[in-house]
């Protein structure tokens, strides 16, 4: 390879112009390598920020990160595996219930999934909650229980696509995280990785997404969804609301009891409705039904029959967690606890996502530089929701800190959070579009 200086890559990305597959190359295997230290790949991050990447750009970055490690191929166990991914929402647990929903209905699922980033959170934060619950698996581990139980979800271990779980936690504390081209490769190298044949997208738009705007979302879910063609993929791109969280938990274990609740039928109607959008389109990709709808339908069976329920504690068995503790509800929360009441009667009005989000960071369910520790006991329950009617004097919400100083902080925050009004505010539709 021509000799590659990474400060002049950094020059080159900084004043706008295009990197080449071998600079991208370069770039993402000297991170991973440790030839580029952190603050170069920082500056490079931030580059790309300022300047976007084009579509080859980024089909190259997602390239180089799938490459960076193992990648696995399912086709080796025979039949057509699905996957889910979601850019990042607040309260947004709807892999978890999704993914045993699609198992149930008979589609393999194998995913790959994040921790917490920014102020949104991460399935394998959840899942660690789950006492025992093992988010690595081997490669082998991973294949079998997909083949026995036709459902897994790990972290990037260290040999799938490590440049993602490098740069990730970079991003997260370097204020690097919207950008479409890093959303897009972060996204789709785990895909294509992972080796699953179908795709389906939930990509966010709103205050607790990355993307603001719908707008900016279609550009996200049509740069992933041309890469995943790209590379052989069908991919499939959900466009929903995240200007509220979705259900009424933010925060980890607090989530995991709540995804208790919906598989058993008692979810959270946006919840429950993003899920069976996003199921369905997994059961068209898995081609075992050819029209959505009929899709929702069986989603809806494998809830009412308990199927769902059961493939769910299956599944966190397999993965050496303790189900028991998840349908006793003995998972740890934090004791520090405070309610936000009404001030006065009314309907409570939109709360905004991202604040939430910040909110349960404050608690102490987010991380606030790459190697922090967090507490998956912390977070925030709407007891309300917008839209519902409160009395004065009624909790909004429910404050679980991780102790007294982060729940004084957390009250401080949550007090001009919530609005009560004479008029129920208007709810913008949770799908707006899909994109194949
Ligand atoms: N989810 C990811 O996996 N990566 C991102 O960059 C954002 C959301």
């Amino acid at each position: 390879m021509i000799h590659m200086r990474m400060v002049d890559l950094l020059e080159k990305k900084r004043d706008g112009k295009s990197l080449s597959k071998e600079e991208i190359c370069f770039t993402i295997e000297g991170y991973v390598q440790g030839t580029i230290p952190d603050y170069q790949m920082a500056a490079w991050a931030m580059a790309v920020f300022f300047r976007g990447m084009s579509l080859e750009e980024t089909t190259e970055l997602t390239l180089a990160m799938a490459q960076s490690g193992n990648q696995l191929d399912l086709s080796s166990l025979g039949g057509r595996f699905v996957d889910k991914h979601s850019t990042g929402g607040v309260g947004d647990k709807t892999t978890l219930l999704v993914g045993p929903m699609v198992a149930a209905c008979g589609v393999p699922v194998a995913k790959m999934s994040g921790r917490g980033l920014g102020h949104t959170g991460g399935t394998i934060d959840k899942l660690s909650s789950v006492p025992g619950f093992r988010v690595e698996l081997t490669q082998e581990e991973f294949l079998a229980q997909v083949k026995k139980i036709g459902l897994s979800v790990i972290a990037q271990t260290g040999n799938l696509v490590p440049a993602d779980k490098k740069l990730y936690a970079l991003r997260d504390v370097t204020a690097t995280v919207n950008s479409i081209p890093l959303i897009a490769s972060s996204v789709m190298s785990k895909k294509i990785a992972a080796g699953a044949q179908g795709i389906v997208l939930d990509v966010k738009y709103g205050s607790g997404a990355f993307m603001k705007t719908v707008d900016e979302a279609r550009i996200l879910a049509k740069t992933m969804v041309d890469i995943g063609k790209a590379l052989g993929r069908q991919t499939i791109a959900v466009l929903s609301n995240m200007n509220q969280p979705l259900g009424r938990a933010v925060g980890n274990s607090l989530e995991i009891l709540e995804v208790a609740d919906a598989l058993q039928g008692k979810g959270s109607p946006d919840l429950v409705e993003v899920s069976l959008e996003l199921g369905a389109w997994m059961l068209v990709a898995g081609e075992i039904v050819s029209k959505v709808e009929t899709g929702k339908e069986r989603l809806r069976q494998s809830l009412a029959s308990g199927a769902a329920w059961n493939k769910f504690l299956a599944f966190l068995t397999e993965q050496g967690g303790d189900a028991q503790a998840v349908v006793d509800r003995r998972l740890r929360i934090a004791s520090w606890s405070l309610p936000i009441l009404a001030q006065e009667t009314g309907y409570v009005q939109l709360f905004d996502a991202q604040k939430i989000g910040i909110l349960a960071m404050v608690l102490g369910a987010g991380r606030v530089t790459k190697d922090s520790s967090i507490d998956l006991g912390t977070g925030v329950i709407l007891v309300k929701k917008a839209g519902e009617w409160v009395e004065a004097g009624e909790p909004i919400l429910q404050l679980y800190g991780s102790n007294q100083e982060m729940l004084t902080e957390g009250l401080k925050l949550a007090q001009n959070l919530v609005a009560v009004g004479r008029e129920a505010p208007k709810l913008p539709p949770l799908i707006e579009e899909v994109i194949l």
